[in-house]
């Protein structure tokens, strides 16, 4: 019969990269809660409308990438491509905002776009994600980006760029973008790619962030959005700005990141490295203070980001797989009830180990501990049962002692 493979853009994650996976999260969990930001899990599926209304139905992610399927009422349901609209709705949907002023909450998980697979694009990916909701403080900008700069350090990152724009207000934005759409209709529309060409109607903003070279070097000399902003975007800017710097974070303007959601307002970031090729970012986020409202909520602003981790992963070294600290080699069929009492009492002090499901020569058994890397083989046969006792085997020494039976629950030495 033929085999069953992963679907593509779909990955395993066998122990050593699932261990990597750990200790991203178990990072992102210590450095997030030193600045009380709260765990919470949201579904990985939604009702479609969560992602057309907030990400927006011009967009990429919504018009060619999400995995969308009728239920068996025929209601639309879509596996979530991001985060962040669904902590909005479930913030929303339990009243988050009115118990508490501000909201700082982060999640982990898959997420799902129906990408073109390559090194560090997958269609089934993972997030880290954060949240902050509730206030349009340009503090909370620079507090959570620096969070996040503090989180990708913790993992050992390093030569990190982080990118800054403002993309304005849904006041100051559409004069901009008719300012853009008129530097734009005098470009030549058969020189576009594909998808730039149907942005210029829809969606003008994404063409300055097209990773085409011909598109960039097309419209390399549009207007900038952060030189139109109107003055309170732009005093949010500079305040944001600021703040980071006395906090020592740098970062460099990039006016034309715009980002790929369309509920982005003011404050946008990507973090890239380094290491891995430009047009791939480690992480991305902003503020979006418009997406409650596109949901059908109360006005609650917004800031947060996501990280890729497979893109950090690839960044990582590989982490080492946990040794065990015994192998319990059973020679003799009668052995089992002892080895599995002995095992469950060593267990119960915190040793971690197993044993032979089968009866094994010494010879075979010394050597399945050694390939477990096992600190301790632990040897029953007819001989050590008869005299009540294990054969311990420091497998790195060599030394071997013999310890009672019923009384040995410790490994040392
Ligand atoms: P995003 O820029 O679409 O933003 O994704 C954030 C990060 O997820 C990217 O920087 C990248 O590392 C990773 N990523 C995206 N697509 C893929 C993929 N196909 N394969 C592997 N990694 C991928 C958001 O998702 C926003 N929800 C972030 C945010 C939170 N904004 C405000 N709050």
């Amino acid at each position: 019969m033929a085999k069953i493979s992963t679907v593509k853009g779909f990955a395993d994650h066998l122990p050593e990269e699932a261990l990597r996976f750990a200790f991203m999260e178990a990072k992102a969990r210590e450095i997030f809660s030193l600045y009380s930001y709260r765990e919470i899990h949201i579904p990985l599926l939604e009702y479609t409308e969560l992602f057309a209304r907030s990400i927006g139905t011009e967009t990429d992610v919504v018009q060619k990438e999400m995995f969308t399927f009728p239920d068996r009422r025929n209601r639309s349901l879509t596996l979530r491509p991001e985060a962040t609209a669904g902590v909005m709705r479930a913030c929303m949907e339990h009243g988050l905002y009115a118990k508490e002023s501000q909201s700082r909450l982060f999640t982990f998980g898959p997420m799902f776009r129906y990408e073109r697979p390559q090194k560090g694009r997958m269609r089934q990916f993972h997030q880290v994600d954060c949240e902050c909701l509730g206030t349009e403080e340009p503090r909370a900008d620079a507090e959570i980006i620096l969070m996040l700069m503090n989180y990708l350090r913790a993992l050992g990152l390093e030569d990190l760029t982080l990118e800054l724009n403002t993309l304005g207000c849904k006041r100051c934005r559409p004069a901009y973008r008719e300012r853009l759409k008129a530097f734009l209709s005098g470009l030549s529309r058969e020189d576009l790619c594909e998808d730039c060409r149907r942005r210029l109607e829809v969606n003008p903003l994404r063409l300055l962030d097209c990773k085409n070279p011909v598109c960039a070097e097309l419209t390399a000399g549009a207007p900038e959005i952060s030189a139109q902003v109107c003055p309170d975007c732009r005093e949010h800017f500079a305040r944001t700005r600021e703040l980071l710097e006395s906090l020592g974070q740098s970062h460099v303007l990039n006016p034309r990141l715009v980002r790929g959601l369309d509920y982005y307002t003011r404050t946008t970031f990507e973090v890239l490295s380094g290491n891995m090729g430009a047009s791939s970012s480690l992480a991305g986020g902003g503020r979006y203070d418009g997406l409650a409202e596109s949901i059908g909520g109360p006005d609650i602003p917004g800031i947060g980001f996501a990280c890729g981790l497979e893109r950090l992963a690839l960044l990582l070294p590989p982490r080492p797989l946990p040794v065990p600290d015994f192998y319990i080699a059973i020679l003799e069929e009668k052995a089992f009830a002892p080895a599995l009492l002995l095992a469950e009492r060593l267990r119960a002090e915190g040793f971690s180990g197993s044993f032979s499901f089968s009866a094994t020569s010494l010879k075979s058994g010394l050597r399945s501990a050694s390939r477990q890397r096992a600190r301790y083989a632990l040897i029953l046969g007819s001989n050590e049962l008869e005299k009540g006792v294990v054969l311990v085997k420091n497998l790195e020494s060599g030394l071997q002692k013999e310890e009672i039976l019923d009384d040995f629950s410790r490994l040392d030495g």
